[in-house]
């Protein structure tokens, strides 16, 4: 029980921390999106697409942005293979910009 307390307690810890460093896009991107776009931004398969290197990534960070905010669902999904969408998380217009500069020097 008590390891379980310590776990959730260094898990929450960690959520913070990354609301804390709001400018901090690595962390953000550690705590918001690696559980699905998988460490380093590798992706993960059948689940969330790889984002370092890609094109998309490379490319202008206003659809880059704008997909970190508003998430991207249903028609709009370009991963139909995907079975999830990107979901909107509530992410703030600092830490998007903190997560795309992140994004780009991966
Ligand atoms: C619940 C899993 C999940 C989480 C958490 C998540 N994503 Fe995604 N993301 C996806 C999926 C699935 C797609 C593909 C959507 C589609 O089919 O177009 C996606 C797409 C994207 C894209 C567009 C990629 C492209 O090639 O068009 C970007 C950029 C992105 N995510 C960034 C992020 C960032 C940054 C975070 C953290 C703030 C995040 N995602 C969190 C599942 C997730």
């Amino acid at each position: 029980m008590r390891n379980i307390i310590t776990v959730v307690a260094i898990v929450l810890a960690f959520g913070l921390s990354g609301v804390a460093l709001a400018a901090d896009g690595g962390e953000i991107f550690k705590s918001k999106c690696s559980a699905c776009h998988g460490k380093d931004a590798g992706g993960t398969p059948g689940m969330a697409p790889k984002l370092a290197g890609t094109d998309f990534i490379k490319g202008d960070a206003g659809p880059i942005k704008a997909t970190i905010i508003n998430g991207r669902a249903g028609d709009a999904k370009k991963y139909k293979e995907l079975p999830l969408a990107m979901p909107k998380l509530g992410i703030s217009d600092a830490d998007a910009d903190a997560l795309v500069k992140y994004l780009k020097s991966l």
